[in-house]
């Protein structure tokens, strides 16, 4: 088991450049099983969800070769079943993702159910009613959902909840469906655009994407034959944004959309940050105490959830009193038990957390309990005094790129150290 230790405080400060979007990857690669061709997607992120989705799509017969450790080539043209294997698939959460693209290739798909991450309960209905609107028979039982359908056939599917997952299962299964899909209270994620983007690349007809009224016409055939460049990580660039402020630095972080984070520049400015704007870059820095502040997740473009753990740590020393209230996960505050052990002052209960500032954080040993939290405990470590050692890093790696080596040109002191298991 691997663990990272680190010595702080730094300041962080230089330059670093944000990877392709884990989330946009984790729904392009099972969406080249729509594709009846070769096509070309660069710029995937290096993490383990990615190998990990690649290892799943070679079981159901899709040939993979890898041109560099971010770029592949992806032949689906001989998919040779529609079973994906359950140990696999049970333990991943994206790999809901199978269902909308097995089903829209071949009519039937069978998936373990999507094993829970740590943050509460994460029901597929919405999944369901999409599949079942296109005229799929859908059927949990046995731990796996299994999906069937003679033939697809568009429909307005009004979604009840905004969520991510259920609009690009959908946007999967209409691609290829008979008629016109309307999808109504769409998500509206950087991803889903980029998503859609992919799909119009391979000769799909998606339009809307981005806004909350998604029109899918199906088309026969996509044809691949294209090559397609993952849009950056709208979280990765953000949570840079946020260890420049907690660490009071100043960090120029390349290729990232700037637009896709104004609720995160807002924030920022309303703590007393700087962010300048260039383009295709932004800079970000702090040279004070951040102010108090309140902060409620909102599906985008409201405040990521998956950005909410990392403006706690800067909340957790900001001056006075602030609040966070998440409203997409029911227990996403676990990360505030291990920060109190590095000296914060966290009450959280429910949906709700306080956060009375404190001047400084201390190491201590603690425990990643998610990717995002992972990432918000080695922010604290990094501006935290003396030494904390990170456990449970497996968290990070499975959507974090060479986050260690990216927080280490920034001046960060971090050692991977690998501990033997126990017997
Ligand atoms: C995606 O999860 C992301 N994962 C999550 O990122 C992210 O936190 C989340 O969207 C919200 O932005 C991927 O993209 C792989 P949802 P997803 O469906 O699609 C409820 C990270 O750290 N809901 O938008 O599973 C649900 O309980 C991860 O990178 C239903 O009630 O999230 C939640 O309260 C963690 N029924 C809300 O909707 C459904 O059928 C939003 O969930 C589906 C969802």
């Amino acid at each position: 088991m691997d663990k990272l230790v680190i010595h702080g405080p730094t300041k962080l400060k230089g330059e670093v450049t944000i990877s392709g979007a884990k989330n946009a990857a984790v729904a392009i690669l099972p969406a080249t099983l729509l594709i009846d061709g070769v096509c070309k997607i660069e710029n995937l992120p290096n993490i383990s969800d990615v190998k990990m989705y690649c290892k799943i799509l070679q079981e159901l017969g899709v040939k993979i070769k890898w041109i560099t450790e971010n770029e592949v080539e992806i032949d689906s043209r001989n998919i040779n079943c529609t079973q994906a294997p359950l140990d696999m698939t049970s333990k991943f959460r994206a790999s809901y993702y199978l269902l909308g693209a097995l089903l829209g290739r071949c009519g039937t798909a069978e998936v373990g159910l999507p094993g829970g991450c740590n943050l509460g309960a994460r029901p597929i209905d919405q999944h369901i009613k999409a599949f079942e609107a296109l005229g799929a028979k859908v059927e949990v039982a046995q731990g796996k959902i299994t999906a069937k359908v003679k033939k697809l056939v568009g429909n307005s599917i009004y979604m009840d909840i905004v969520s991510v997952g259920a609009t690009i299962n959908a946007i999967l299964a209409s691609v290829l469906a008979e008629g016109t899909t309307t999808i109504d209270n769409a998500a509206k994620e950087p991803h889903i655009v980029d998503v859609a983007n992919f799909l119009n690349t391979m000769g799909a007809d998606i339009r809307g994407a981005g806004t909350d009224v998604i029109k899918i016409n199906g088309v026969k055939k996509l044809h691949g034959k294209a090559s397609y460049s993952v849009v950056p990580d709208q979280i990765e660039a953000g949570t840079f944004m946020l260890a420049a402020v907690a660490s009071r630095g100043n960090i120029l972080i390349k290729n990232c959309i700037p637009e896709h984070l104004d609720c995160i520049t807002a924030k920022i400015l309303e703590i007393g940050g700087s962010v300048e704007d260039y383009g295709d870059s932004i800079r970000v820095s702090m040279n004070k105490r951040p102010n108090k502040a309140i902060v409620k997740t909102l599906p985008y473009p409201g405040y990521p959830t998956d950005l909410q753990p990392q403006i706690g740590v800067v909340l957790a020393i900001a001056e006075g009193t602030s609040t966070i209230h998440e409203s997409i996960w029911e227990s996403r505050f676990q990360y505030s038990f291990e920060l109190n052990k590095m000296g914060a002052k966290i009450t959280a209960q429910g949906k709700t957390a306080i956060f009375e500032g404190v001047k400084d954080l201390n190491g201590a040993p603690v425990y990643a309990t998610d990717l995002r939290a992972g990432a918000a405990l080695l922010i604290a470590g990094i501006i935290a005094d003396g030494e904390t050692q990170l456990y449970n890093i497996e968290h990070i790696d499975r959507g974090y790129e060479d986050i260690e080596e990216k927080f280490r040109s920034l001046g960060a002191n971090i050692e991977r150290v690998t501990e033997p298991d126990e017997k």
